[in-house]
């Protein structure tokens, strides 16, 4: 029996990537079909402070430290001993094992460091409450892409459906009616880090106009929030469009991404965009239930390497 197993979803962006690390509220729905597990078990006979890895997201299996310093998984267990004032940690052996594609837009980093940082925690007898793991997981994510919004590991760490102002407002999301909708990857790995870094270089270069462009995709958050709670799908679907063409504009979606949201409309879906940090990865479809498995289909033959039906639930009191 494991001493310690814990799991964190993935993550879908339903609007506001991009504009919302400068400050614009975007929407974030946790994806409970993909996920990580962490599990930890303890080898009291080995040294203290040594630590046997076994990852299979990253293909690693050795001893811990043989990561670099910065490998964020390293950096997670670091991040623990030092919240913890500790110089060992317990010899142990960590298992992470996940079913999130990463580099997808899925939320892959922020839901290892979720689910290694709670497991830790629990571990050495000191389960935290879930701000102070959204904390420290936001950390790590620093790591991954220098300057990320949070979004992620907000999301990933309550494990409910956000409305989400970096810094500003962390609000869980009211759900009148449920919303379905099809998720399909291209196939192609997309660099966060990469599509953050080219957004802020033409920011850099024309911040009038990018900022324009925020406060559009900021406006449609705000609006999709309402529809939400009005269970206004049509009008969702359109709002979902229109952040695709934004984002288009941002230059982070991709031929194999307009591929599919272009398949997905014409399939029958309500709306269509990219999600996450683009560049790849995956786009999402709303649609109505009777519709999901033809567009889910659809999306397949137009290329997509993988596709599912996931449903947004209607949230108590929503
Ligand atoms: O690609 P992902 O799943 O890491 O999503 C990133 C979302 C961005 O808005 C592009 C970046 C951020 O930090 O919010």
């Amino acid at each position: 029996m494991p001493a310690i197993s814990v799991s964190a979803p993935g993550k879908m962006i339903l609007c506001g990537e991009h504009a919302v690390v400068y400050r614009q509220p975007a929407i974030a729905i946790p994806l409970q079909q993909i996920k990580t597990s962490t599990r930890i078990f303890a080898h009291p006979t080995a040294p203290q402070g040594e630590i046997h890895l076994v990852a299979d997201a990253i293909g690693f299996e050795g001893s811990l430290f043989d990561l670099d310093e910065s490998n964020p998984i390293r950096a997670a267990l670091s991040l623990v001993k030092a919240y913890f004032s500790i110089a060992h940690f317990p010899a142990c052996e960590i298992r992470i094992h996940s079913t999130i594609p990463i580099a997808s837009g899925l939320g892959s980093s922020a839901s290892v460091s979720v689910s290694l940082i709670s497991a830790l925690c629990e571990f050495l007898g000191h389960p935290l409450p879930v701000h102070e793991i959204n904390q420290l997981a936001f950390e790590v994510e620093k790591l991954h892409h220098g300057n990320p919004s949070g979004v992620d590991n907000t999301v990933i760490a309550y494990n409910q459906p956000v409305y989400f102002i970096r810094d500003e407002l962390l609000e869980f999301l009211q759900v009148t009616a449920p919303l379905h909708f099809v998720v399909a990857n291209t196939g192609i790995p997309g660099s966060t880090a990469e599509a953050v870094a080219n957004v802020r270089q033409n920011w850099q270069k024309d911040p009038l106009k990018l900022e324009g462009t925020f406060n559009q995709i900021g406006e449609i958050s705000a609006k999709i929030r309402s529809q939400i709670q009005a269970a206004n799908a049509s009008a969702i679907g359109t709002l979902m469009n229109e952040n695709h063409a934004l984002l288009q504009t941002l230059q982070v979606s991709c031929p194999e991404l307009d591929n599919l949201v272009n398949a997905a409309r014409t399939a029958g879906a309500l709306g269509a965009k990219l999600s996450g940090g683009g560049l790849g990865g995956n786009m999402i479809a709303l649609v109505q239930p009777e519709t999901g498995l033809g567009v889910m289909q659809t999306l397949l033959q137009a290329g997509a390497l993988s596709a599912f039906e996931t449903t947004l639930a209607r949230t108590k009191g929503g």
